[in-house]
């Protein structure tokens, strides 16, 4: 299981760097097919010189072992050969024949000469741009050493001895009809082979440097709080989504999240809720609004109110105004009956921010705000609180010991593991009662995770007695 949950984590990196895997890799291809259609062709000749060692033997006849003797004396010489041929004065030797408009040291570069292991045999390789004159420099090195050798063997003998090495040609050089470079089919594999992997480890070490939580499993994993159910996207000018797209994704994922509060509130205890988030943009809001409508719609009387006093934003969500709101009520300018306005949706009302405040979170912790709450209680089954980022302001923090629980919010690929772990340690701190957590904007990529194939609920999502029984299960390791 824990192999195929590490495969299905490779697999899910693969998948979101494809494009970047397949853009490296077919560079690494359109480069090696550019450079090995630029690369000027190289042809190969070569010829195979023997090695002779001719001995006169006192008896007339070699015993086996002076031949053995006479083998081993022509394989060291041809070793001694192969730098002889590679050398300074053979190149000059070789220039003078052919007349090749070559420098010795270019020369050299083209020859290589190498002994056949356990034979008498050298192999003399030469290559050139040129096949006709790759093989008119072969046969010309053969020529010039067997006659180099020939002079050191006759040098002091008179004319009638014979020499007792001699160098055969035993094949000659042929012109090559082939190049033996580039070789265009090795290359692409060795581009195709490098770009892949390349790619691969770039994408995996961006993965790496990437800290977003992306997936449910994923924060209630580093978390070890409880998923309340993961928000999908939600198309744009649809915000309140419950209402605008009953029958869509999201708004099924807000029914969803409104049955696991169900389990979790059996009592009847937690009335009142505060949303929050690390970071500014991750939702809390359009989450707020939409969390109050499902419940309202579900035959409850809600009010969803806007603490958020610094950038008040709730009420565009449901189309109302932002003259008056909950700052006038705490400063004693209203009270909660002006305040209130009614929403689209029945059982529904809203409290917005009103007029900008210079000290919110003082408002927040003022006795006006709770006797607010405790009037809003008596009126109401239940309050949503829409409030700014915590990890910026207090605001929030202020309000979590006035209410009755916390959901904690963070958004898909957004929110970092670092933020959403600082605010889980925050609340910890002021005894907040977490009741879990919500991903939101999950893209369809990300919804399914490793659950894909036996989620009832076809849409990635666990519902409340699954992530509750997979904890007791040990199934979460605890940060
Ligand atoms: N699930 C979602 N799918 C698509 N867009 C979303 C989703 N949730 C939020 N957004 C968009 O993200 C933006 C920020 O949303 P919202 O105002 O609710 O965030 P917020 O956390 O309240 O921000 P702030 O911290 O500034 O109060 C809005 O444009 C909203 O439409
Ligand atoms: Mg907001």
């Amino acid at each position: 299981m824990d192999q195929a949950i590490e495969l299905q984590d490779y697999l899910r990196v693969i998948s979101k760097y494809k494009w970047l895997i397949m853009f490296c890799t077919m560079l690494c291809v359109a480069t090696a097919l550019f450079v090995t259609a630029n690369m000027t062709p190289i042809y190969e000749s070569s010829i195979q010189l023997l090695v002779n060692q001719s001995q006169s033997y006192a008896a007339g006849y070699p015993s086996a072992a002076d031949a053995y003797q006479s083998i081993l004396m022509s394989e060291r010489l041809a070793k001694t050969y192969s730098q002889m041929i590679q050398s300074r004065s053979t190149a000059n030797k070789i220039i003078e024949k052919t007349g090749v408009s070559l420098t010795p040291a270019e020369l050299i570069n083209k020859i290589n000469a190498e002994p056949i292991r356990d034979t008498q045999l050298i192999k003399v390789t030469v290559e050139d741009e040129n096949p006709a004159r790759a093989r008119l420099i072969a046969n010309a090195t053969g020529e010039v050493f067997k006659k180099t050798v020939e002079d050191i063997e006759l040098n002091g003998l008179s004319k009638k001895s014979r020499p007792l090495i001699s160098i055969t040609v035993v094949e000659p050089a042929i012109t090559p009809s082939a190049p033996i470079k580039p070789k265009p089919v090795l290359n692409l594999v060795l581009a195709l082979f490098i770009g892949l992997a390349s790619s691969t480890g770039l994408a995996f070490l961006l993965n790496y440097l990437d800290t977003t939580i992306k997936d449910t499993d994923e924060a209630e994993r580093i978390s070890g709080l409880i998923s309340l159910g993961q928000i999908p996207v939600i198309p744009k000018g649809k915000e309140l989504i419950v209402k605008a797209g009953p029958r869509s994704t999201a708004a099924e994922a807000f029914r969803m999240l409104k049955t696991n509060l169900q389990y979790i509130n059996f009592d009847s205890t937690i009335r009142t809720v505060v949303v929050t988030s690390a970071g500014a943009g991750e939702g809390k809001t359009l989450f707020s609004a939409n969390l109050a409508a499902v419940i309202a719609l579900s035959g409850h009387r809600v009010l969803a109110v806007s603490c958020d006093l610094r950038k008040p934003r709730l009420h565009q969500v449901f189309g109302l105004s932002n003259d008056v709101g909950l700052a006038n009520i705490l400063i004693g300018a209203v009270s909660l009956d002006a305040a209130i306005q009614e929403t689209e949706i029945e059982r529904l009302d809203l409290i917005a921010s009103g007029p900008a405040a210079p000290n919110p979170a003082d408002l927040l912790e003022s006795a006006r705000m709770q006797l607010f709450l405790e009037e809003a209680q008596r009126r109401y089954d239940f309050i949503i609180l829409d409030t700014p980022p915590a990890i910026l302001v207090t605001d929030a923090l202020v309000l979590v010991s006035r209410s009755d629980g916390v959901i904690l919010l963070a958004r898909s690929a957004v929110t970092t593991k670092h933020a959403f772990l600082a605010l889980r340690g925050a609340l910890k701190k002021v005894n907040a009662r977490v009741l879990g957590f919500s991903l939101n904007a999950v893209s369809s990529k990300h919804r399914y995770g490793y659950y894909k194939y036996y989620r009832y609920y076809g849409q990635g999502q666990k519902s409340y007695l699954e992530s509750a029984s997979a904890k007791a299960k040990g199934e979460r390791i605890s940060a």
